[in-house]
């Protein structure tokens, strides 16, 4: 029987969640709250509904260099546009900065926890992922540049850092962009840059113009609440990205998402009604936690990372209350701050597990 590479039977697949009305059929339950995929609680702008409702060429391939979309991130930006490379999610720009700078044998360094794509996407050519542990919950930027060997060929950095939400400041970033050699790629994940507040939070931006290789990731499928068109994007020199279109599949990105992100992106007041959104939430989960004494990472991002015992059992007696949430190893949950009435559901199915009510 045909076999796939060693390398790519050592990958543990990933496990995606039911359709939430399969698991409400299985459990008995109805109304559930998922708030387990970092999504955006109060859907996407109605200036991206209208988009996909009068978007009719459907029949017709995308625009494969999503000229319209790349037009429009480039002024936003101040960028030009050749300095951008649109990904189906900015999953598939990790995805395609990979198999454009790496192969077997090379290194690549990354924070564990982090966003499990990046070791995935590194075993899959064939390359080892070198995770160095987080230094209270952050990214332990001098660790991770220590670990570079002559065989590193990229470094993964997600700030904020998806599953604990903390951030990298720029002092720290500076200290560790200095000792990154030419040889290497920084992919800079910002997927939640939107959210974060933080004023020291690091202006990856800044080394756009520096002789530095990086690639900074943004996707609209956070803030902009645009998760299931999948649509996300790259920044960075030109010369790299003219590398990683040689292997982009022609029409990665749909008609439907390019419109949808392109209208997006003009409607600010949705933007600040779900960053608001997110701020409130943040509060009210925060003051419930310290009244519980629930142990809790502060976060810049759209979900909370939260210590705990026996996660996979607290996980499961949320589930059996219709609140969904992401066990993170034996000692961790996180949850995705959801609209307040969903909030309000996970915190008294959380105080009911506690009170072992349930
Ligand atoms: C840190 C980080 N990067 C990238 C992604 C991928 O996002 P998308 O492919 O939807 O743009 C996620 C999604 O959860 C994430 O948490």
């Amino acid at each position: 029987m045909i076999q796939p590479p060693e390398y790519i039977r050592d990958i543990q697949p990933y496990v995606p969640g039911k359709p939430i009305e399969e698991l409400e059929r299985e459990l008995g339950i109805s109304k559930s709250v998922k708030l387990a995929s970092n999504e955006n609680p109060i859907g996407p702008s109605p200036a991206a509904i209208n988009a996909i409702r009068n978007s009719a060429d459907i029949n017709r391939y995308p625009d494969g260099g999503g000229y319209y979309l790349t037009q429009a991130l480039s002024q936003m930006l101040g960028i030009a546009q050749d300095e951008l490379i649109l990904g189906n999610g900015s999953n598939e720009v990790i995805d395609i900065a990979v198999k454009t700078y790496m192969q077997d044998g090379d290194e690549a360094v990354m924070a564990v926890p982090s966003f499990v794509v990046y070791a995935m996407a590194v075993k899959a050519v064939g390359g080892t992922p070198v995770q160095i542990p987080l230094k209270e919950y952050t990214n332990d930027l001098a660790a991770m540049a220590d670990a570079i060997t002559p065989r590193t060929k990229m470094v993964f950095i997600a700030n904020p850092n998806n599953p604990t939400g903390t951030l990298n400041k720029q002092a720290e970033f500076d200290a560790m962009m200095i000792r990154i050699p030419d040889t290497v790629l920084v992919v800079i994940d910002e997927a939640y840059y939107e959210y974060v507040t933080d004023p020291e939070y690091a202006q990856s931006m800044k080394y756009f113009g520096s002789d530095k290789n990086i690639i900074i990731l943004r996707t609209f499928s956070k803030m902009y609440g645009l998760a299931g068109l999948r649509i996300g994007y790259g920044i960075g020199k030109k010369e790299l990205l003219s590398d990683m279109n040689r292997i982009r599949e022609p029409f990665n990105t749909n008609t439907l998402a390019q419109e949808a992100a392109r209208a997006a992106l003009t409607d600010t007041e949705h933007v600040s009604r779900s960053r608001a959104c997110n701020e409130e939430g943040k509060k009210y989960l925060y003051d419930e936690f310290r009244n519980l004494g629930i142990a809790f990472v502060a976060t810049e991002s759209n979900f909370i990372y939260m210590p705990i015992n026996d996660s996979s059992t607290i996980h499961r007696r949320l589930l059996e209350q219709g609140v969904i949430i992401r066990p993170m190893g034996p000692n961790a949950i996180r949850v995705t701050i959801g609209l307040s009435e969903e909030n309000r559901r996970f915190v008294q199915a959380l105080k009911n597990v506690l009170s072992s009510q349930f």
